[in-house]
């Protein structure tokens, strides 16, 4: 039974790739952070993992944590956005609080993977086409915009280090109807993770590196 970690499965599209993985009998590694999204992966029949991506001490357990594990697919889904107009300086906390969760996390959680990768491994981290810079026409959020360019970066890097042993991509997800999304959304979680998914199957090692649409199609760094 093939199996996939699915990193910050709380709700949103996160969740949705559990519910789907599990519906199709794959043995599913799912994490969050409260209690209650816990107990709700449970049910699912998921390993619920306790883990705060944005936290030093929560993201140093993980490799114990999974010790053993070797997952087909990895999905790292975890992530903030907060809202800005123009180009207004973030504060600190702003900063801080954008750039731990979406550049931080994935560098401190996925080198913690490297020995937990089955053959023919494939790792997406979810990303955003606000991140990048090649199909850049507006500069609304340019702290989140700017993340998930850091994101995208961070994605290149393991693609590098982990070529011939996993195909690792960058997902746009779509604009996707989650709490993040907003109720005017383009798709619902359940297309954006139907397309992901299906993409995700049908990677080669060719497409190592990429940044990828939820559809499959390129999008430029
Ligand atoms: N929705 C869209 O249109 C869209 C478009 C482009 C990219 N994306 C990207 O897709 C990903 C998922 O977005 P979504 O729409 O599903 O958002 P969402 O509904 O707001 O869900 C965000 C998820 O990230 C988790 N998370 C945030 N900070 C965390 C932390 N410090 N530790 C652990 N988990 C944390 C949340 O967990 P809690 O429940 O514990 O907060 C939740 O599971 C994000 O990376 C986002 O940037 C979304």
């Amino acid at each position: 039974m093939p199996h996939a970690l699915i990193i910050g499965a709380s709700r949103g599209i996160g969740a949705e790739f559990v519910r789907q993985y599990r519906a199709e009998g794959w043995q599913v590694t799912a994490t969050a952070r409260g209690d209650e999204a816990l107990a709700t992966l449970r049910a699912q029949g998921a390993t619920a993992i306790a883990l705060d991506v944005a936290s030093a001490e929560s993201t140093s357990r993980l490799a114990r944590q999974l010790d053993g594990a070797a997952f087909d697919v990895i999905v790292h889904v975890a992530g903030v956005l907060q809202r800005q107009s123009g180009l207004a300086p973030p504060t600190d906390a702003d900063f801080d609080h954008t750039m731990h969760a979406n550049v931080l996390a994935p560098m401190r959680v996925l080198p913690q993977l490297a020995d937990m990768l089955a053959p023919g491994a494939k790792l997406a981290l979810i990303s955003s086409k606000m991140g990048s810079m090649g199909a850049r026409a507006s500069t609304s959020s340019w702290l989140y915009r700017a993340s998930k360019a850091a994101a995208n970066s961070v994605l290149k890097d393991l693609s590098l280090e982990w070529a011939g042993r996993a195909t690792c991509v960058s997902f746009h997800p779509g604009w996707v109807r989650t709490d993040m999304g907003g109720s005017n959304a383009d798709i619902t979680a359940q297309e954006s993770v139907a397309g992901m998914r299906r993409v995700i199957a049908g990677l080669t090692p060719q497409d190592n590196g990429r940044f990828l649409n939820y559809d499959g199609s390129e999008i430029p760094w």
